[in-house]
């Protein structure tokens, strides 16, 4: 399950996105690795869902390159993303698994089986035959991961996957982290949630308008950070 050398390491050098004459990712330079999570922060607008959707080849950068395992061309082959607002498709949310696993190639006969499995593992066993759009935010963003799940993926991007969920259900999205880490899984995840970045981060990555301030890992920035801008954000007093 390592994530195949083709799709890491996965760098970014100087890489913008201008949207309306403004930076919104303004020359980003940036190496992930395989390994424990990298955690991006940053006030609200700082571009944590801008470099999601880059790493995911999602939307094309204005200047600067991306490659993913040295590869330019084309987007990682194996990885999977939620985002912060999930589309579900309107069947049940066990239909809504069985396609996500047909969409990845799993055999029919062994469909039902693994997306019972999946809805296991996220807490929304009870809920398999519920209409996906009905559910909740928290168990729509669950649903969400058990999709990209589906995938099988190596490299696995999160936006913000437990903005909207309880302490319980943000605990089973942590575990649930932890455990597809411990496989070689690569997450690269969002967060406002500076106590999670500290649980869950083997590095940390710090935006604000745009632009990297610190990637470090969790210990050092926590402890030191060492621009003026991590200080105030750590604080709480870094505003958009
Ligand atoms: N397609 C677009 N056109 C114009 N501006 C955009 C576009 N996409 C994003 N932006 C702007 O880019 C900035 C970064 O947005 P982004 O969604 O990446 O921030 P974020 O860090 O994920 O914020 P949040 O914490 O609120 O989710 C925002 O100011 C946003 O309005
Ligand atoms: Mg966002």
């Amino acid at each position: 399950m390592r994530a195949p050398a083709s799709d890491l390491p996965l760098t970014l050098v100087e890489a913008q996105i201008v949207a309306r004459e403004v930076a919104i990712l303004d020359r980003v330079t940036l190496t992930i690795t395989a390994g424990s999570p990298t955690i991006l922060i940053g006030p609200n607008g700082s571009g944590k869902t801008t470099l999601l959707r880059v790493a995911m080849g999602l939307i094309p950068l204005s200047s600067g390159r991306i490659t993913w395992g040295g590869r330019e061309t084309s987007a990682p082959t194996k990885a999977a993303i939620t985002f912060q607002r999930p589309t579900m498709l309107r069947r049940t949310a066990l239909a809504n698994v069985r396609y996500a696993l047909a969409a990845a190639g799993t055999p029919r006969e062994k469909r039902q089986e693994r997306a019972a499995e999946l809805l296991t593992l996220v807490g929304l066993a009870e809920l398999g035959g519920r209409p996906a759009r009905r559910l909740s935010g928290g168990e729509q963003q669950r649903l969400a991961l058990a999709r990209a799940l589906a995938r099988d993926p190596t490299v696995l991007f999160l936006d913000e996957p437990t903005a909207s969920l309880d302490p319980h259900a943000t605990k089973a999205i942590e575990d649930i982290v932890r455990a597809v880490s411990a496989r070689g899984v690569k997450v690269v995840m969002s967060t406002h949630d500076l106590g999670q970045a500290k649980r869950l981060a083997g590095d940390v990555v710090l935006l604000h308008r745009g632009r990297l301030i610190e990637n470090a890992h969790p210990a050092e920035f926590f402890a030191t950070p060492r621009t003026d801008e991590a200080r105030k954000f750590i604080a709480g007093e870094l505003l958009v």
